[in-house]
């Protein structure tokens, strides 16, 4: 009996003791005009909730507060805007003090001139000198070429083969990346590389504390192997005087109407490309082949597609090694759809960080200076009004060409910091998606996880059983 007694005192101690930190924090964070919401454990904050109930956790807060909540979410006090025409304001006036607000780690990891740490006159000139490397021309031109060569061989001797989709389409991703930007092909340097590379990626997700055995410290040391890579091919280069037609030849160019780019500010520049295309491209590619196995009417209109003249018809138009070219992508309609609606369902982005610099006024409600803002677009993507039956993958939604306009459409951001590398990322996809559709089919080996929330992942991969396409 005592030792009942005992056990509902302690847990009556630990529960006055649980509640009192809980107000403490509340009150901690208690100021005249903040919008209503809940700041969970000091330090913690919601984190945990949030991490494992995700979506719902939004919803349920949602419910209860409305659209513009408060939180403590991933180390920060934060607010939460679930307001389509709020999140339109805030994304389009970073000049009000509203700019990116990622993590400590991302910003250490991938540099001082990284895009996503720079603001004002450094954000348009670093902003601008990608854009012309990017440009329509030059992704007819010159990147265009370099990607349709190095999907096909990343795309042979697949046939009777088990593959996991998921690492594949991230080599591909990174590797296609390393073409356009310094002509490198896949071999000797890109393996290395490669590594590095994703360990700087986890270690941009991470605890910014730096221990040995750390994603964080992992991440630290990639960062600066990566850096001594770039810096050796610079000097190569100068050294040897040759022009390149690469990422990297346009930016060492030395044209009088443009702004020069220190070497820092080139590395953490390219960087960045190959950053912010790496988990965007290969998820919404892997995505894209889950989706096609799972509804075969969809497969089959992406190969034939009458109307649209897709990818089966555009192969029978030309000879075996012949590359894709900026037509063909144009009229891959369908394809651009089956993209969307892939970014859509399986929502790839679900929001982005903004901070502000400045207490301001936000939809009524204070928001102190310091303060991160969380941009969050997912909900957007299962509303009926906009998506009617939104569960449901149906790329044809797409095919009317005002859906990409809407100032909702929210999958490759907006406002001033809207995705520079939304062409550039298609251009890859639908490549990718030409050479695996025309040439094989395939059947999942089963049964595995995907992970839809914080990330889209496959923890175990995705392994596909592939054959050659027979017609
Ligand atoms: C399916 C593919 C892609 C998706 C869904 C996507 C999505 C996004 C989103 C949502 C943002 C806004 C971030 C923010 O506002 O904080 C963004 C920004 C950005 N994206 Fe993409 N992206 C894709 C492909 C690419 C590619 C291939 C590149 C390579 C050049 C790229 C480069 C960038 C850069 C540099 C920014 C930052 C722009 C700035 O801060 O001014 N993206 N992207």
């Amino acid at each position: 009996m005592d030792l009942v007694m005992a056990i509902i005192v302690a847990g009556m101690i630990v529960l006055c003791f649980c509640s009192v930190l809980l107000k403490w924090n509340e009150v901690k964070y208690r100021k005249e005009g903040l919008p209503p919401g809940t700041m969970g454990w000091p330090i913690f904050g919601e984190t945990t909730e949030f991490l494992k109930h995700g979506p719902n956790f939004m919803k349920n807060q949602r419910a209860r507060y409305g659209s513009f909540f408060k939180s403590h979410i991933l180390g920060c006090p934060t607010i939460v805007s679930m307001d389509a025409e709020i999140n339109r304001y805030i994304l389009m006036n970073e000049a009000k003090g509203l700019v990116p607000g990622y993590p400590q780690s991302m910003l250490d990891i991938l540099g001082k001139c990284n895009i996503a740490a720079v603001h004002g006159s450094t954000h348009k000139y670093m902003r601008g000198a990608l854009l012309s490397l990017i440009s329509p021309t030059m992704i007819r031109d010159q990147l265009l070429p370099k990607i349709d060569e190095f999907m096909r061989a990343h795309l042979s001797n697949w046939n009777n083969k088990v593959i996991n989709i998921q690492a594949k389409t991230k080599e591909m991703a990174f590797l296609s990346s390393l073409k356009q930007i310094a002509g490198i092909e896949s071999g000797s340097i890109s393996q290395p590389f490669m590594a590095e590379f994703f360990n700087l990626v986890l270690g941009t997700l991470s605890l910014p504390i730096n221990l040995p055995g750390t994603n964080y410290s992992r991440g630290v040391k990639a960062r600066k192997k990566i850096i001594s890579i770039l810096s050796q091919l610079l000097e190569e280069r100068r050294a040897s005087q040759e022009t390149h037609l690469d990422m990297l030849g346009c930016l060492m160019e030395k044209e009088d109407n443009r702004y020069i780019l220190s070497d820092e500010e080139i590395i953490d520049l390219i960087i960045t490309i190959m950053y912010s295309g790496y988990e965007t491209v290969s998820t919404t590619s892997m995505m894209a082949v889950k989706y096609l196995h799972d509804h075969p009417n969809v497969l089959e209109e992406l190969r034939l597609c009458l109307l649209q003249k897709e990818h089966l018809t555009i192969r029978e138009r030309k000879k075996l090694d012949d590359p894709i070219n900026c037509n063909d992508l144009k009229s891959m309609r369908f394809t651009r759809a089956v993209i969307f609606e892939t970014s859509r369902l399986a929502t790839i982005v679900n929001g982005v960080l903004r901070k502000t610099t400045q207490d301001m006024e936000l939809n009524g409600s204070l928001v102190p200076k310091g303060w991160r803002i969380y941009v969050y677009t997912r909900e957007i993507n299962y509303d009926q009004f906009l998506y009617p039956e939104p569960l449901t993958f149906n790329p044809w939604r797409w095919l009317d060409n005002s859906q990409e306009s809407q100032s909702y459409f929210m999958i490759f951001g907006g406002g001033t910091r809207q995705c520079p590398g939304k062409e550039l990322g298609i251009a890859e996809i639908c490549t990718f998606l030409h050479y695996f559709v025309t040439r094989y089919r395939w059947e999942e080996v089963g049964g595995e996880k995907l992970m839809k929330f914080p990330r889209v992942e496959a923890p175990n991969g995705l392994h596909i059983r592939v054959s050659h396409l027979t017609r």
